[in-house]
């Protein structure tokens, strides 16, 4: 896995050069700080200690999806809310999410092929249309996501974006019987987008600026929402969604209301595969995969810093 791990930096990298002391990918991003308390439907799915109904606090970071040098937040793009929940026993675990409900990849090889197909032609400074259409018309479980990805347009806020942590887990209860979810943050203040000219006239960082005007204002909160597969439901596969009416559980309310400077920001350290008892990873490629990628990203950024 180690050797794939750097074939998938090292692919990541020749899209955007990194750039010292920050993410391989979503190097621009804005944490703050608060409080998560689960629902009684959750404590009765899973026994993990953040689910249980006592407050736990919580630390998010929110990121544009792109790596490199940190571009203007009215570029259309994915954007990440990553969570860490503090448990009573000082221990941590993480949700690492997307704007996308589903990915373009089902394996770590499509991964690096597609993130190779769209590698910049050094002529036009983009992919190559031939490339990446090569590579679409070869993974047609790709096109959802990529859809998506191309015709989103920028938020108006961090606060109105659903993020979806796409991979599935397998939450155990109390008696150790367990049940295959999907986890989703659906923002309590609705979602919001811009036209992208209106999003570009705005000043660069303006979802960092809009962040900290809601922090300053009474802050912003998402519901924790768990989508329930059934039997048949592939739990290994991020690029397909299970059928819109599996049920989905309110499990809890996050509500942040402090904001967390930059440099303790850009030191923070999430992989999905943080787990804890109770919550089991799924047999997903991408999900086994992200933590060795994630482990090069961060070795390099906090090296020396
Ligand atoms: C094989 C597939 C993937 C690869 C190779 C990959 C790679 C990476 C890397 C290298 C980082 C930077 C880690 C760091 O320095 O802390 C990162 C961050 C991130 N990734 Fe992925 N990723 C993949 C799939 C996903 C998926 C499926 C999701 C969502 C479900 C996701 C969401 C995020 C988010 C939100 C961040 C930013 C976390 C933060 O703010 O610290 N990634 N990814």
């Amino acid at each position: 896995v180690d050797d794939l791990a750097e074939e998938l930096v090292a692919a990541i990298d020749a899209l955007r050069p990194p750039v010292a002391g920050r993410r391989a990918v979503h190097s621009k991003g804005v944490c703050a700080a608060g409080t998560f308390q689960a629902t009684p439907e959750a404590a009765a799915l899973c026994r993990a200690a953040h689910l249980q109904g006592e407050p736990v606090a919580a630390t998010v970071r929110f990121s544009n999806g792109a790596g490199g040098e940190p571009a203007h937040d009215g570029v259309r793009d994915g954007r990440g809310m990553a969570t860490t929940f503090h448990l009573p026993d000082g221990t941590r675990t993480d949700i690492v999410a997307l704007t996308l409900p589903v990915f373009f990849a089902r394996t770590a090889e499509d991964f690096l092929d597609f993130t190779r197909a769209r590698r910049p032609d050094p002529a036009t400074g983009g992919p190559d249309p031939a490339v990446v259409g090569a590579y679409l018309a070869a993974h047609p479980e790709a096109s959802a996501a990529v859809a998506l990805a191309l015709n989103t347009p920028p938020p108006a806020s961090y606060a109105q974006l659903a993020y979806y942590g796409i991979h599935a887990f397998r939450l155990l209860d109390s008696t150790g019987h367990g049940r295959f979810v999907r986890y989703q943050w659906a923002p309590a203040a609705g979602e919001a987008k811009l036209a992208d000219a209106e999003a570009l006239a705005r000043p660069p960082d303006y979802l960092e600026v809009e962040l900290a005007e809601r922090l300053a204002g009474g802050g912003l909160a998402f519901s924790l929402l768990f989508q329930l597969a059934a039997d048949d439901d592939p739990t290994d596969d991020p690029t397909a969604a299970w059928p819109a009416d599996r049920p989905v559980v309110l499990a809890g309310q996050l509500e942040l209301s402090e904001r967390v400077g930059p440099s303790p920001c850009e030191r923070l350290v999430f992989d999905p595969t943080r787990v804890t008892d109770g919550i089991e990873c799924s047999a997903d490629p991408i999900l086994r995969v992200r933590s060795a990628a994630y482990s090069i990203s961060i070795g390099r950024r906090l090296a020396g810093g």
